[in-house]
């Protein structure tokens, strides 16, 4: 059932190319620039009217949701905040009835984010779960959902449920931007077009595994990593020293790159890798500097680059390509070769990649 890997989390990372087209399938008419989510069309009132869209979630999905709150606010122009969902819990926050509160669990059943949902629905807000799990009970429990149609998910680090829940926030987004107006028509269908090539560009990205291998090789004895990106690209960092810290047991930090001025940067020295994603174009010159940086103190960079950019590939020890896209599709793409790094470090150190030691793959208790 592993269909020929040697475990559930490599299969479902190279299973990425087919649960994104999954996740788009039958919701996008590219001809007429459409773009249908039922649960987006049963409440498209409270959708154009909300003030607020507050996105609750705990773990890989909460970082996702850091990519929603970019891809709300870029695209759509709605006022959006990310909240660990066992914080928001907790706080009194304040939440109003044209608030959408917005679930995002691959199991549909954590604690925390439920509880979350509780608390909103005492407070009138609309409920709108984005899950994988099929019946789950986010699924039931909101008032309206897409699922993400990723297929179970079983290797306890979340993959395929990451750029599943980022293909559905992606559309969400575009769809609102439309009715909005918020965004050039020639935009949304570039935007568009390009989420439509993107299965065949993680195909492509896929076959730089052996390079990843071979980098992998090279941190495997760290004892901490450091994970920088900046913009669309800073959740992306938080996400793959995630992946590296539960799957290999290297403490792992990830930051947004302009940040690291502000104190981690005392942590480097040669034996501290620093992971880069530097594929964006609006922020490129500032990540070179980052990376500048980093070498003046003899840190070893490794940089997720965007094919061809010949100069940063200069100036890192480590390049790892990935094919050119728009800016908001992009970590769809850059987290796939930190999943594989993640994967193929835990495997040199022997560890168990399927089931890390003291993680369950849900967490229904808080
Ligand atoms: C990390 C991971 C966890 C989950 C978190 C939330 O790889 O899998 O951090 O993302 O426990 O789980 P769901 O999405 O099921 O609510």
């Amino acid at each position: 059932e592993k269909g020929g890997f040697d475990h559930y989390m490599l299969k479902e990372i190279y299973q990425q190319p087919k649960t994104i087209a999954d996740a788009m399938r039958g919701r996008i008419n590219a001809k007429q620039g459409i773009i249908t989510l039922g649960g987006i069309n049963e409440f498209e009132n409270r959708f154009l009217n909300a003030d607020r869209i507050i996105i609750a979630a705990c773990g890989t999905s909460w970082i996702a949701g850091l990519i929603g709150e970019h891809l709300f606010e870029d695209l759509a122009r709605i006022p959006t905040e990310v909240e660990y969902a066992s914080e928001f819990r907790y706080r009194n926050p304040i939440i109003k009835n044209n608030d959408i509160v917005l679930a995002i669990s691959q199991s549909g059943e954590t604690a925390d984010t439920i509880a979350a949902l509780e608390l909103a629905r005492d407070r009138d807000a609309l409920l709108y779960g984005i899950c994988n799990v099929v019946g789950s009970s986010i699924a039931r429990m909101t008032d309206a959902g897409s699922y993400i149609h990723a297929g179970p998910e079983i290797g306890v680090a979340s993959t395929k449920a990451f750029t599943g829940q980022l293909v559905l926030l992606t559309l969400m987004a575009l769809q609102l931007a439309r009715k909005k107006g918020t965004i050039s028509s020639s935009y949304f269908f570039q935007l568009l077009n390009e989420l439509e090539n993107i299965p065949a560009k993680v195909e492509s990205l896929l076959q730089n595994d052996a390079k990843i291998k071979y980098v992998a090789q090279e941190i495997k004895d760290a004892n901490n990593a450091l994970y920088l990106g900046r913009g669309y690209n800073f959740p992306v960092a938080l996400e793959g020293a995630l992946k590296l810290k539960e799957i290999s047991y290297i403490h792992a930090e990830g930051y947004p790159a302009a940040e690291m001025k502000h104190g981690p940067i005392a942590l480097i020295d040669e034996n501290m890798p620093v992971i880069v994603v530097a594929s964006n174009d609006s922020t490129r010159e500032k990540v070179i500097s980052n990376i500048q940086e980093v070498k003046a103190r003899k840190g070893k960079v490794i940089a997720i680059i965007k094919e061809g950019d010949q100069a940063i590939e200069k100036l890192v020890d480590y390049a790892i390509e990935i094919p050119d896209t728009e800016e908001p599709l992009s970590p769809l793409l850059s987290v796939i070769p930190l999943q594989l790094l993640a994967y193929h470090i835990a495997i040199l150190r022997d560890c168990n990649v399927d089931q890390p030691r003291n993680l369950a793959k849900s967490v229904t208790v808080e």
